[in-house]
């Protein structure tokens, strides 16, 4: 039957004029009303080094403007976040060579840099985030993220009971989130299993879920003085594959399974694409981690004058909210926080 009979019906659209995308875009006003994703301070997560001593504010030469603090350099740092509003601080630290083991066993002491630096910040600063990574290599003399066998193979079981007990060192002293950035297998499970028996239900974790095996992660082993033990080594045998897609799923599944609160893809810019699948595929808190070589590019292109250093930042930004991040560790958060409040 034809049902358009008898009346003036066009199959062709006569599309041009009357589709004018640029109508949104002309106004400030216009272009405001349609934007689908904002920046806020409340999107940050700031990654800071620690290193013993007093008024430390050392350079760390490949990531221009971040310094290694001690704890005392370290709380005004703190003061600022809380002020600017960014929601979690997060804690890496720089161990004296003296400390570093093949175990690295340093990293349970309860005693130890990090655990000081945490219960001195929440003792200011209780309304802060403190989050806490959970990983060997800061401690390791040989700057793999757990122990080695003979042939220099990580051990996956062995370095996850270590895990478990720098985890629970980190929640004693009080940290609000423990970040496993290690990539054994079944380490969220056990150290989900270790916080909840010994009473620490509200630890969150944050799994660093898709991890990939990164030469974006340059500056931060200079940070955090691993780079020269790791010499030529590499972390293939247990962070992912930059050629694998359908892995990150499976490990971010896992996590979600044994009890992650939030998960994370990292590095940030190359894995966008990651970062977008991991929000759709399984609508969790999701976090991108803007890595040290990352934040290293942007900060060389723009001291050479190529690029626009605050527009580029901002759009970096902006750029995983728009693939699905709920928030950012990155090391611009109280440049960008600053900006934020200024605009
Ligand atoms: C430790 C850890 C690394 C980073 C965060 N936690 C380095 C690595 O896995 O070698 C990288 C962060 C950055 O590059 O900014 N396991």
């Amino acid at each position: 039957m034809d049902t358009t009979k008898g009346r003036i019906m066009s199959i062709i659209t006569p599309d041009f004029p009357y589709s004018r995308p640029r109508r949104n875009r002309k106004d400030d006003f216009s272009r405001r009303l349609v934007r689908e994703t904002t920046l806020s301070t409340d999107d940050f997560i700031y990654p800071v080094f620690v290193q013993e001593g007093t008024g430390s504010l050392q350079d760390i030469p490949s990531m221009p403007g971040i310094v290694r603090y001690s704890i005392d350099t370290l709380l005004p740092v703190a003061e600022e976040c809380v002020k600017l509003g960014i929601p979690v601080l997060a804690l890496f630290p720089s161990i004296e060579n003296s400390l570093k083991t093949p175990d690295g066993i340093e990293a349970t002491n309860p005693d130890g840099l990090i655990p000081r630096t945490v219960r001195a910040l929440k003792k200011e600063f209780p309304e802060l985030g403190i989050l806490c990574d959970v990983a060997l290599d800061p401690y390791t003399s040989h700057g793999q993220d757990g122990i080695l066998n003979d042939e220099g193979y990580v051990l996956n079981d062995e370095t996850v009971r270590v895990l478990c007990q720098q985890a629970l060192t980190q929640a004693e002293a009080g940290a609000d989130y423990v970040a496993p950035s290690d990539m054994m297998d079944g380490r969220i499970g056990a150290i989900r299993h270790a916080l909840e028996s010994n009473n620490f239900i509200y630890t969150r974790i944050m799994a660093y879920s898709a991890k990939y095996a990164s030469a974006f992660y340059g500056p931060f082993r200079d940070a955090v003085g691993s780079a020269s033990n790791l010499g030529k080594s590499n972390k293939m045998t247990y962070q992912i594959d930059p050629a694998n897609r359908y892995e990150a799923l499976r490990e971010v599944a896992a996590d979600i399974k044994e009890g992650a609160d939030l998960v994370m893809v990292k590095p940030g810019m190359p894995y966008l694409d990651i970062l977008r699948e991991v929000k759709d595929h399984f609508k969790m808190p999701t976090y991108a981690y803007q890595v040290s070589g990352e934040y290293a590019m942007i900060k060389a292109a723009s001291q050479n004058g190529w690029l626009d250093h605050d527009k580029v930042m901002m759009e970096s930004l902006l750029a995983f909210k728009r693939a699905g991040a709920d928030g950012i560790l990155t090391y611009f958060a109280i440049e960008a926080a600053k900006l934020l409040k200024s605009q």
